[in-house]
C-alpha cells in the first residue's frame, strides 16, 4: 500500500441538497457521526458536516476498497478523525461554508482551509499565537500583504495542529490557493511527498452505491 502520495479531495458545497439526497448520505454515516450530526442546531453547519463526512467516507472507501458505510472512520475525543485498523492511512478534514477538503496519506497529515475574509487586527492575533519570526515578517508587510500572509500562516498552523503527532520524520508544508481559499497541508514524512489534489463534483455522490 505504502506510497509517498498525499491525496486531497476538494468539494465545493452545492447551494442545496434535496431531502432524498440527504437521507442517502446520512445512511452511510457511522453512529458517532450520526449523533454529532443530530446535535448540530445550525442547518448550514449540518449540511457542511454531512457533506464533509460523506466525502471522507466515499474517498476513503475507494482507496480501501470498501463500501463507504464500512469505512472504519472514528473521531477521537478532541475531534481528530482516524481510520481504525492497520490500513496505515492517516487522514484530515477541513471545511468552510463553501468548500470541503479531505486528505489521506500513508503518514501523519493535516489539512486546513481558510476562506477570504478581512482579519481585524492581525498583528494583535499574531502576537498571541505566532512565533516572533512570523510576527516580524508580518510587521514588515503593508496592510494587504499582511492580510494574505496572516491567513497563510494561520492555515499552516491549523494544518500542523491537526496532524500533530510524535512522528520522528520532519514536517513538510504546502500551500495552495484556489476558489478564493488558502489550503495548507502539513505532513510528517522524510521524503518529499507527491500531492494530488482532485476536485470532486457533488453529483458523483448521487450515483455511488449506498445501502
Ligand atoms: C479543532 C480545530 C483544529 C478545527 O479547525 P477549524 O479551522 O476551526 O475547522 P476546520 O473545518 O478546518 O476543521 C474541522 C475538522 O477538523 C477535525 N478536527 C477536529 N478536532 C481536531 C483535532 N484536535 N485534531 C485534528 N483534527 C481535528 C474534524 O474532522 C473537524 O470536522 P468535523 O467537526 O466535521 O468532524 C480548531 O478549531 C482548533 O481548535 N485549533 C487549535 C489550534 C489553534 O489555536 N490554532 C490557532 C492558530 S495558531
Amino acid at each position: 500500500m505504502v506510497s509517498n502520495i498525499i491525496h486531497i479531495w476538494v468539494l465545493p458545497i452545492p447551494p442545496t441538497i434535496s431531502p432524498e439526497e440527504e437521507r442517502r448520505l446520512l445512511s452511510i454515516l457511522g453512529e458517532q457521526e450520526m449523533s454529532r450530526y443530530q446535535r448540530l442546531s445550525n442547518r448550514s453547519r449540518q449540511i457542511q458536516y454531512l457533506l464533509g463526512h460523506a466525502l471522507a467516507r466515499f474517498k476513503a472507501a475507494s482507496l480501501l476498497n470498501l463500501f463507504p458505510q464500512n469505512v472504519p472512520l472514528i473521531f477521537e475525543e478532541g475531534g481528530k478523525p482516524r481510520l481504525e485498523g492497520n490500513s496505515g492511512w492517516h487522514c484530515s478534514l477541513s471545511h468552510t461554508s463553501e468548500l470541503i477538503a479531505w486528505a489521506m496519506a500513508p503518514f501523519p497529515v493535516g489539512v486546513d482551509l481558510e476562506g477570504e475574509r478581512v482579519i481585524k487586527n492581525p498583528l494583535k492575533i499574531a502576537r498571541r499565537f505566532f512565533s516572533t519570526t512570523e510576527v516580524a515578517e508580518l510587521e514588515s508587510l503593508d496592510e494587504m500583504a499582511q492580510q494574505k500572509r496572516f491567513r497563510q500562516i494561520w492555515c499552516l498552523r491549523e494544518a500542523l495542529y491537526k496532524a500533530e503527532t510524535d512522528s520522528p520524520h520532519p514536517w513538510q508544508f504546502e500551500l495552495f490557493h484556489f476558489f478564493q481559499h488558502v489550503m495548507a497541508l502539513a505532513a510528517a514524512t522524510s521524503a518529499l511527498p507527491q500531492v494530488i489534489v482532485e476536485k470532486v463534483v457533488y453529483q458523483e455522490f448521487l450515483i455511488f452505491p449506498v445501502p
